[in-house]
């Protein structure tokens, strides 16, 4: 049933070689890069969007004492897919997935731990890996082969105040997903997770992927495994913000009551879902209820006269995704796991347009940076909205007559903020180009100061999420 379906939604699909992990990439699903920043206090956010090559240009915002800038980069390593080329000749499809039992590695389950306080520590240990092990990193992560010259960031890890976070094991994360489907739903922040996760799992076998319109998924035959990225960097309806091209759209118009149909249509495909938003709200954009104009921030047009911030339209945004996948799996009596991944901080030291850059070469001491300001809101915000959720399903299974089996609906935090908040040395910094100063240090770099280098510290996201998928697995047997 479900091979069927998924073959027929493939219009383009692109095998990829067995040797090699290849991080496909739709034009459509997956716009290439724009920065976006918003001067705060002294650091900036920083994000990435449409397509253009433009230099950069300035917009002010009149109810900041500070600026929004953006500007636009076309990063090398996206391909532009050619639908109508490829299903001219379609390439072979997939292999059906076997699941061949895994060598009989026995999990080994920690006592649950809250890993997000804690602090970095050195290590010698190397990264799981490296350029050469995870072939076609996207460029723009791929720090070292940039030409990164300080190598230091690479030897820390995370050391919970309670416990100790195990090394990631692909074999045992491969197994806790044997026979289902993990999706990741967000923004270019989502994808960078999950190239790191596809990096380590790299290490023991090689996924197939290929790309969907609306999706780019990779199939691990070995476990009959699925893990998929779903581009929706508001999780709800809305056009992105994109400043050139036929779609030019000065601003982001963002439907507040409805979940983006892109994932939404494909839930009943998941098994977990790994949600997250943020960085998308803070530039330009205009908020929509029931199709009505409910407020906007920082100015996106003239006429809008009601600035309601961000942090109301985040929360609601999350709260509408959170209820369409209660509404559409709790009422329906399959489950499904939910992973909210908190919000990632970006690391700008001035304005990022006047050489704003993250120069730290190392993590922050335990006390030497707090979590505060848009950082702690916008966490507290996605805890606030999990606990709502979590009331909410209860209710609802609650109200279901006993005869209806329910399989269970879990939704937990991915608590990533405090120890992202530590690591101002794990972006790419100028490093998100090849060799940045090689023409001469004079000239102005751009520096990417939101995304994560890999490998690097966003691969202890990863160390936590096997944890918790460890103790969902255990929790489901007791
Ligand atoms: C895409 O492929 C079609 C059919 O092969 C071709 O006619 C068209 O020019 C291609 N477009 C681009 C942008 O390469
Ligand atoms: C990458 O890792 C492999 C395996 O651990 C190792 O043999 C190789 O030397 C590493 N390459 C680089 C460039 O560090
Ligand atoms: C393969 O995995 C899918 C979930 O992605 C599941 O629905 C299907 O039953 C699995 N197939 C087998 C043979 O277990
Ligand atoms: C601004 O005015 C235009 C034209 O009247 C209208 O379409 C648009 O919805 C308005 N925007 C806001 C935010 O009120
Ligand atoms: C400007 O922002 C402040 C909060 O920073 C808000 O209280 C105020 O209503 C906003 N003013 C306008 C005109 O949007």
């Amino acid at each position: 049933m479900r091979r069927k379906r998924l073959t027929l939604k493939i219009r383009s699909k692109k095998r990829f070689s067995n040797k090699k992990l290849k991080l496909p990439y739709v034009s459509y699903a997956l716009p290439p890069i724009v920065l976006f920043c918003f001067c705060v206090f002294f650091y900036c956010h920083f994000f990435t969007s449409s397509p253009a090559n433009e230099p950069p240009h300035s917009i002010s915002i009149s109810n900041h004492s500070s600026l929004a800038i953006s500007t636009e980069l076309i990063p090398h390593s996206i391909s532009i897919t050619n639908h109508s080329s490829l299903s001219a000749s379609p390439p072979p499809p997939p292999p059906p997935p076997v699941y061949e039992k895994p060598n009989d590695q026995k999990i080994v389950y920690e006592k649950p731990c809250d890993y997000t306080n804690g602090r970095w520590i050195r290590t010698k240990r190397n990264p799981l890996y490296n350029s050469t092990t995870c072939v076609n990193l996207k460029e723009s992560r791929n720090c070292i082969a940039n030409g990164r010259p300080d190598l230091g960031f690479l030897y820390w890890k995370w050391k919970p105040s309670e416990c100790y976070l195990p090394r990631f094991e692909p074999n045992t994360f491969l197994q806790l997903i044997s026979n289902k489907h993990v999706a990741f739903v967000g923004d270019s922040l989502s994808r960078n997770h999950l190239e790191s996760l596809l990096c380590m799992l790299n290490t023991v076998t090689k996924p197939n992927g290929f790309s969907h319109q609306s999706f780019t998924r990779w199939l691990f035959p070995s476990h009959n495994a699925t893990l998929s990225f779903y581009w929706s960097p508001f999780l709800v309806q809305g056009v992105e913000r994109n400043n050139q091209g036929p779609r030019y759209n000065n601003y982001n118009k963002i439907h507040l009551d409805h979940a983006n149909m892109r994932w939404e249509k494909d839930m009943d495909q998941m098994d977990m879902i790994v949600l997250s938003l943020g960085h998308w709200f803070l530039i330009p954009s205009v908020f929509y209820w029931d199709d009505k104009v409910i407020g906007c921030v920082n100015r996106p047009v003239s006429n809008c006269t009601t600035d309601i911030g961000f942090y109301g339209p985040i929360r609601r945004a999350l709260r509408t995704a959170l209820n369409s996948i209660i509404k559409k799996k709790v009422k329906k009596g399959n489950g499904i796991d939910v992973i909210l991944r908190t919000y990632s901080p970006s690391h700008f030291e001035g304005a990022w347009d006047k050489g704003g850059i993250c120069s730290k070469t190392e993590p922050y001491r335990a006390g030497e940076r707090q979590l505060e300001g848009e950082n702690a809101m916008i966490r507290r915000i996605q805890f606030e909205e999990v606990e709502r959720a979590k009331a909410r399903a209860k209710e609802l299974v609650k109200a279901k007559p006993k005869a209806e089996k329910f399989k269970g609906f879990r939704l937990e935090v991915l608590d990533v903020t405090k120890l992202a908040l530590l690591r101002p040395d794990g972006h790419p910094g100028a490093y998100m180009n090849p060799f940045p100063f090689a023409k001469g240090v004079s000239k102005h770099v751009q520096n990417d100061c939101v995304h994560w280098c890999l490998p690097g510290p966003i691969d202890t996201w990863n160390e936590i999420f096997l944890e918790m998928m460890k103790n969902m697995a255990q929790a489901a047997e007791e």
